[in-house]
C-alpha cells in the first residue's frame, strides 16, 4: 500500500511517514502541494493524506488540483487539520475528501484509519479485479461460441458439398460476393461479416434432394424441377430454430435466395421488400456466380454480359437497391472472381477491370 502524505510541516511530516512504515506500508512523502503537483507524471498512490493549512496552496485547492486528474479521481483521501470549524470540513469533503484527522495527530487514531483505509482500498482493487477478470471471461465465452457457431455452418457447407461437386467452390464465392453487396449497400461491418458466413448454406438443403435429380446433367422435367425447388425449404428447416443469430439468418438466406423481386421466384413467392433483404442479396450473388462459371447444362457466361443482364432484370428478378449494390462492389467481386477462378476466366476478369 502507497501512501501520499502531504505537510509543510517537517515534523508532522516526518512523523506520519514513521507511522507509515510501521504499518508496512509505503510512504511518499511531499512537504509542499507544489512539489506533489510537478510529480504527478509519476506519482501513484492508493491513498492520500493531506494538510489543511499550507502556504500558497490549500490542503483544499491541492484535492481540487488531484481529483481533477484522472488517475487519481477515485482515490480516498484525508485532510488533516487542528481547524474544527464545519465550514472548513465542509470545503475538505466538497473537493472530494472521504474523511478528517485532527492535528496534533494521534498515532493510534491515524494507525486505526490508515488500516480500516487500506482493507477498503484492498477490496475495491480485489473487486475491480475480479469484475476485469470476469468481462475478459465472458468476452472469451462469447469468442470460443462465436467460433462454434462458425465451425458448424464451415462443417454443414462441407456436408453439402459432399452431394454436389459444384458447391464448395460456389459457396465460397456466393459468400464473398456477398458481404461485398452488403458492404456496398450499407450494412455494417458485423452484419456484412454476418452475410459472409451464413450465405455459404444457401443451398445446404439440397441434401434433401435425390442425386438423380440434383447431379442431372439434362434439363429437368417440370416435375423435377418441383423437387429441386423444394430444397429452400428444406434448406430453411434444417437451419431454423436454432438460438444462434447466425444460423437463424442462414435459415433466412435458405428460404428465402430464390425469390424474386417480382413475386415470381419461389418457395412462397414473397415480393418486394416482404422478402428478407438478406435473401435479396444472396439471390443476386448466386445468380452472378451461376451465370459466370460453367455448369453441367450451360457454359460460362463473360462478365459483362452477366452484369448486363443482372442490370436489365433489376426491379423484375432482382431488387433495384441490391442491383445498385451490386454495381458498385463489381472491383470487389471481380477480384474474388480473379483469386478463385481458373486461369482462362482469370483472363477474362482482368480484360474487365483494366477496360
Ligand atoms: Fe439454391
Ligand atoms: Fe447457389
Amino acid at each position: 500500500m502507497r501512501i501520499l502524505l502531504v505537510d509543510d510541516n517537517r515534523t508532522t511530516l516526518r512523523y506520519m511517514t514513521k507511522l507509515v512504515r510501521k504499518l508496512d506500508a509505503e510512504p511518499l512523502a511531499y512537504d509542499s502541494p507544489e512539489s506533489v503537483l510537478s510529480d504527478t507524471s509519476r506519482l501513484d498512490f492508493d491513498i492520500g493524506v493531506i494538510d489543511f493549512q499550507m502556504p500558497f496552496c490549500s490542503g483544499v485547492e491541492l484535492l481540487r488540483a488531484l481529483t481533477r486528474l484522472e488517475k487519481y479521481r477515485d482515490k480516498p483521501f484525508i485532510v488533516v487539520t487542528a481547524d474544527t470549524d464545519p465550514s472548513t470540513r465542509m470545503d475538505a469533503l466538497n473537493a472530494g475528501a472521504i474523511d478528517f484527522l485532527t492535528k496534533p495527530i494521534n498515532p493510534l487514531e491515524f494507525q486505526a484509519r490508515m488500516r480500516n483505509l487500506s482493507a477498503l482500498v484492498d477490496a475495491r482493487n480485489k473487486l475491480a479485479d475480479k469484475a476485469d477478470w470476469l468481462r475478459q471471461e465472458v468476452e472469451k465465452a462469447l469468442r470460443e461460441m462465436r467460433e462454434r457457431e462458425e465451425e458448424i455452418i464451415n462443417r454443414l457447407t462441407i456436408a453439402a458439398s459432399y452431394k454436389d461437386q459444384d458447391t464448395a467452390q460456389h459457396t465460397r464465392r456466393v459468400a464473398e460476393y456477398s458481404e461485398a453487396i452488403s458492404a456496398a449497400y450499407g450494412l455494417d461491418v458485423d452484419r456484412c461479416r454476418d452475410m459472409r458466413l451464413a450465405s455459404p448454406m444457401h443451398d445446404i438443403g439440397k441434401v434433401g434432394i435425390p442425386d438423380v435429380i440434383l447431379l442431372k446433367t439434362g434439363k429437368l422435367t417440370e416435375q423435377e424441377f418441383a423437387t429441386m425447388q423444394r430444397h429452400a425449404l428444406i434448406g430453411r428447416d434444417i437451419l431454423a430454430e436454432s438460438s444462434s443469430s447466425l444460423l437463424q439468418l442462414a435459415a433466412e438466406i435458405a428460404g428465402s435466395h430464390h425469390e424474386r423481386w417480382d413475386g415470381q421466384g419461389y418457395p412462397l413467392r414473397l415480393a418486394g421488400t416482404s422478402i428478407p433483404l438478406s435473401g435479396r442479396i444472396v439471390a443476386l450473388a448466386d445468380n452472378f456466380d451461376a451465370l459466370t462459371t460453367a455448369r453441367p447444362y450451360k457454359a460460362a457466361w463473360d462478365v459483362e454480359t452477366t452484369v448486363d443482364h443482372i442490370n436489365e432484370r433489376s426491379g423484375s428478378q432482382f431488387d433495384p437497391d441490391v442491383v445498385k449494390a451490386f454495381n458498385k462492389a463489381l472491383p470487389k467481386i471481380l477480384s474474388v472472381m480473379l483469386a478463385h477462378l481458373p486461369s482462362t476466366v482469370s483472363r477474362e476478369v482482368q480484360r474487365v477491370r483494366s477496360a
